[in-house]
Parts: C-alpha cells; structure tokens; sequence
C-alpha cells in the first residue's frame, strides 16, 4: 500500500521523537512492502518564527491532502510567560483540529506490566487497567467566544454544545464500546452546567440504539477522584473537550510516564496522530525524549490505515523493548538510554523479527 503522510514535528522535542517513529514506519514499510510518503509542513513556535503564522496555508493544504497527519509537539516558553501575545504556538495546534474536523481525539490508557512499579499508583490499583478516553476535540469552551470588556477587566470564554457535536463524537464511543468492554462513562458536570446537561439528554437517547453498552454518569470532580482510586472501573471515558484535556494527564501517571502515551484525533475526512506530552522544552536538543509515544502513535495511525498486522507490530516492539528495559531515563533513570538509542532499537526489533 502506499500512504501519503503530512509529517509536522513542531515544536520542542517534537523533531527529535519524530524522527524515531519515521524510523520504526520505515522499518515497517521494508519489512511489508508499502511505501509511505512524508512531507513536512510547518506548524508551532517554528512556524511563528519563520512565516509569523503558527499554521501557515501551505501547512493546511498539505495536511488536507494527506493520508494522515503524524504530529510532533507544540508551544514555546517564550510565548508561555507572555500573556500580550497575539499569536501564540498553540494557535496552531487548534486551528488545525478546526479546520481538519478532528473532533474525535482517542487516548487509550495501559498500565503496561513491566512498568507497575514506575506509577506511583499502588500495583493493585493499576494493575490490569485497560480504558480509552473519548474527549470532543472540536468544540466547547476551546472554541467558543472569548474576550474582554472595554475596561479589560473581565474576561469570558464561552462553552457551547450543539447535539449534532455531541452526536457525532457519542456515535464513536458507541462504537468503539462494542468493541471492548461495552461500558461508557459520560464525565460532565451536570449538576452545574447547562451544556453538560444537554450532554446527558443525547447520549442516554444514544443508548437506546446499543442496548448491549452499559452506560454510567460521572461529575467531572468525582471522575479526578475514581481516576486514582479505582481506574479498573472504566472502559470508554466520553467526555467533552476541556474536561478530556485535564483527565488525560492526569491517566498518563497511571501508565508510569507521559512520555508512553499516544493518541489519534479523528474526523470525518481527516486523522492526526500524535503523543499526548508535550514540547518539554528543558530537554530539547539532550537526547533524552522518550519516542515511544510517538511511535504508538505511528501504530494508532496505521490501525487507521487498516494495517493491522504492522500496528501489532509496532506495539509489541514497543513492550518487547520496555521488557527489556531499552528505555529513555522517564522510565529508568539509572540506566536510561537515548531518545536515538531506543528508535534505533525499536526499528531493528521490526527489522529482525
Ligand atoms: C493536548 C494539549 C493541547 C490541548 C494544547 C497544546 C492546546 O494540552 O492536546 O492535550 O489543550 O488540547
Ligand atoms: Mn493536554
């Protein structure tokens, strides 16, 4: 097969993880005979720096033609401790989600065996525990209205919901429910929000159509807590956008290091896959940026691709190497090895096996 991939590092460590999944998708495309095309469009601070535009058009275009989108990181503490910025790198980032119509961002969440000691979660609450959060990407308090009054001191950002939005994304969890455990967790805050409520009213009329998926209700507070009590109880987590964003990083200690967790951002024409951390710029340039998320997101998008086998692939290689501890110091810090070490690792493993 042939796939034509938009390749936006971004930002930070994003080259440098970046070009470790190439590394393992070449191995793959060796190893089973595809061809897969990268070109590499700008996106982030880079961007800003060289057009003054965090997503250029020509970034867009590219991205709009691709077979899938492989991103690295964004932001840039130079913008972080700015708040006078008019533009900013993570712009970028949601205008891209925007106007590719990913509204469907999937993060799964492993407590990988051999990584039960990292967490600093008991083993026995994390052991086993195997959920996927479903977060709207495209909407909600991100993209609603936002400002300032004349005098500058109040400020608002607008959350709105339509049911088409909460259709669409409720219609993949369903789906990906009847593949799994068949059980969701809606998370809002119904108690208080009016488009948490709304939320509620058109999943419970959702799940008249999947009678055999299990469907629970969970404050957003409440879900923070279950997170860490209890995250065996979960196998769909649905939720809106802000409320996902705070829930996924707090999943990732479950896994033992953020540096482990990929994701995929799905619409309807449209897919980017991209790990979950970010552009961790005190280790840019220092070799010591964990891949692996990077490269489970490769695997995430060849899944997509209908590649299932060379997915496997590189999930397994990916455990086979945590197994044998070729791993960047987030996961052993005594005798960690380099970012380039374990892509190299990784894409001999694919190679040899
Ligand atoms: C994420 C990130 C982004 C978000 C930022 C960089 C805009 O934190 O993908 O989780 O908030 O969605
Ligand atoms: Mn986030």
């Amino acid at each position: 097969m042939k796939k034509n991939i938009a390749v936006l590092s971004g930002d930070g460590i994003g080259p440098e993880v970046i070009k470790q999944a190439r590394k393992s998708l070449d191995a793959i495309s060796k190893k089973f005979g595809h061809t897969f095309e990268h070109d590499e469009g700008l996106v982030g601070a880079v961007a800003i720096d060289q057009t003054g535009d965090p997503l250029p058009q020509k970034t867009l275009t590219l991205c709009s033609q691709a077979d899938a989108i492989l991103f690295g990181a964004i932001g840039d503490p130079k913008y972080d401790n700015d708040p006078q910025a008019k533009v900013r790198p993570e712009q970028g980032l949601l205008k891209l989600r925007k106007d590719m119509g990913l509204y469907c961002n999937v993060r799964p969440i492993t407590a990988y065996p051999s990584l039960l000691d990292q967490s600093p979660l008991k083993n026995t609450q994390i052991q086993g525990v195997d959920f996927v959060i479903y977060r709207e990407l495209t909407g909600g308090i991100y993209f609603g209205e936002k400002g300032r009054s004349i005098s500058g001191e109040q400020a608002y950002d607008h959350c709105t919901y339509s049911k088409a939005e909460i259709q669409r994304i409720g219609r993949q969890a369903f789906e990906a429910a009847l593949k799994r455990r068949k059980k969701i967790t809606l998370v809002d805050k119904a108690n208080v929000l009016e488009t948490s409520r709304l939320w509620r009213e058109i999943i419970k009329k959702m799940a008249a159509d999947y009678p055999e998926v299990s469907i629970d209700f969970l404050f957003v507070d409440n879900a923070a807590m279950q997170f860490i009590l209890n995250p065996k109880q979960f196998d769909v987590i649905l939720t809106e956008n802000m409320f996902g964003d705070i829930l996924s990083d707090e999943a990732s200690v479950i896994g033992g290091s953020l540096g482990l967790l990929p994701s995929a951002s799905i619409g309807d024409k449209n897919a980017m896959f991209e790990p979950i951390h970010g552009s961790y710029p005190q280790a840019v340039g220092k070799n010591i940026a964990n891949p692996m998320a990077s490269v489970l997101s490769a695997a995430m998008m060849l899944d997509h691709f209908g590649m299932h086998e060379e997915s496997r692939q590189l999930y397994s290689t990916v455990e086979h190497a945590i197994d044998q501890k070729i791993c960047t110091v987030d996961i052993d810090p005594i005798q960690g090895r380099g970012t380039e070490e374990v892509g190299d690792f990784l894409a001999e493993w694919i190679l040899n096996t």
